[in-house]
């Protein structure tokens, strides 16, 4: 299903990258990036503007942060959701700024279960307690497939779920998938990883269930794979869906990189085309060594989930360089390189990217009022190279001999 296409003289970070019938104009993907900023779910414009940078910077794909299936899958009161039918005009908006610039949207679709009903990063994701209800913000009952076990700072009012749960759990990921297709998302992400519900079905750290949802790996992972039925029985077959895994638990847990292949192969035959590889989330007590935050921290992950299933992959941890980013490509680590806060930190990235891999016309990257003025502050350089020396005026009279190498700063 999945076509990588490639032309030899263009680096391959730059060159096109087609999935079902959806074509990325390179392969540096905005990784999602929580903002606790929405409104009753919908985004602002912060997304707007935070996004927005992004596509105009050059990213082939732009994804929004985490966003929940139905209000209690939320984070906090602040986080985003496609729970509602207002949202698909909300995002509908940002999304035909993004195409317009030559990006992909995408949307990572979750459901936080029991790492619900907190507090944002600034605040460590404290739960909400009763303390806060007295301000306004009052606990929901977060849905959990385990009840909490294995799970640091899980919600305090937790429900496990049932059977009628999980149906209709099953249903909000169906309609949460229509409007996103309806606000004109061209990627689905479903967000299985860093401990948030799919992931709590998934580890035996978490799991401690004995249905049919539980026990051994095929019950654990039944949750996730019937997600990815539902999601794919409404997302439509011309269009890429994505799963971020966490590859393994973090420190002391007990999902590991073999469970994750094995995951995989069932998620590629049920229509995902890309495993996006990411960790941590769910914590124990077993040997399992977090992972040492270096760059490229999940290339053998990632390499090996490519070897084994033959999926294409995408890789988040620390990659910050264009030579780095290129050779991941080209060694066949994975197919697509999620950044996130290196294009926080700089947004115009693939721009500079560009042009330390020697792409003829890189400046091209950018919307057409950029390129051109930016085209003529290059052919300045090229009328006056390094060390000119010139006249400047100052009135019809006065001239000054100028060489700018002299200038303070140059
Ligand atoms: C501000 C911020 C918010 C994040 N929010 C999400 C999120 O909503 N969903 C997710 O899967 N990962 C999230 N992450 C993790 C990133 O997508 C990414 O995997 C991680 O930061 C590692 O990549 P990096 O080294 O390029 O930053 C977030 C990271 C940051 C910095």
């Amino acid at each position: 299903m999945s076509q990588i296409s490639r032309d030899e003289a263009v680096p391959l970070l730059f060159s096109p990258i087609t999935l079902r019938g959806v074509t990325a104009r390179n392969r540096i993907v905005v990784s999602p990036m929580c903002q606790y900023v929405s409104v009753e779910g919908g985004p602002t414009d912060w997304h707007l503007v935070h996004l927005g940078k992004f596509a105009i910077g050059g990213a082939g794909i732009v994804f929004g942060e985490e966003t929940a299936i139905e209000p209690r899958g939320r984070k906090t009161y602040d986080c985003a959701g496609m729970y509602d039918d207002r949202h698909i005009a909300q995002y509908g908006r940002i999304n035909d700024f993004l195409k317009s610039m030559g990006s992909v949207p995408a949307i990572q679709l979750g459901h936080a279960g029991a790492l619900g009903a907190c507090h944002g990063a600034m605040q460590g994701w404290e739960p909400l307690t009763e303390k806060d209800a007295a301000q306004g913000l009052p606990p929901w009952e977060c849905l959990s497939a385990g009840g909490g076990a294995g799970i640091k700072r899980a919600a305090v009012r937790l429900k496990m779920m049932d059977r009628d749960d999980i149906a209709a759990v099953m249903q909000a990921w169906k309609d949460a998938t229509r409007r996103s297709l309806e606000a004109g998302f061209e990627i689905l992400e479903i967000h299985g990883a860093h401990g948030y519900l799919i992931h709590e079905f998934l580890s035996p750290a978490t799991n401690r269930r004995n249905d049919a949802y539980g026990g051994d790996l095929e019950g654990r992972m039944r949750f996730a794979l019937e997600v990815v039925e539902a999601v794919r029985s409404v997302w439509p077959q011309d269009k890429p869906l994505f799963y971020r895994a966490s590859v393994l638990d973090g420190k002391g847990g007990e999902w590991v990189l073999e469970d994750t292949i094995a995951l995989a192969k069932a998620l590629r035959e049920r229509g995902v085309d890309v495993i996006d590889c990411s960790s941590g989330g769910i914590t124990g007590d077993s040997r399992l060594l977090g992972i040492p935050r270096v760059p490229g921290y999940h290339v053998s992950h990632s390499t090996r989930i490519k070897q084994e299933t033959g999926a294409p992959t995408m890789l988040v941890g620390l990659v910050t360089d264009a030579h780095q980013a290129e050779a991941i490509l080209r060694n066949g680590q994975a197919d697509l390189i999620g950044m996130a806060r290196e294009l926080m930190y700089e947004s115009h990235w693939p721009v500079h990217a560009a042009r330390e891999l020697g792409v003829p016309n890189y400046l091209e990257l950018f919307p057409e009022p950029y390129t051109f003025r930016l085209k003529i502050r290059e052919e300045h350089k090229v009328q006056y190279p390094h060390g000119s020396e010139v006249l400047i005026p100052h009135s019809q009279d006065e001239v000054i001999r100028y060489r700018w190498e002299d200038a303070p700063g140059t």
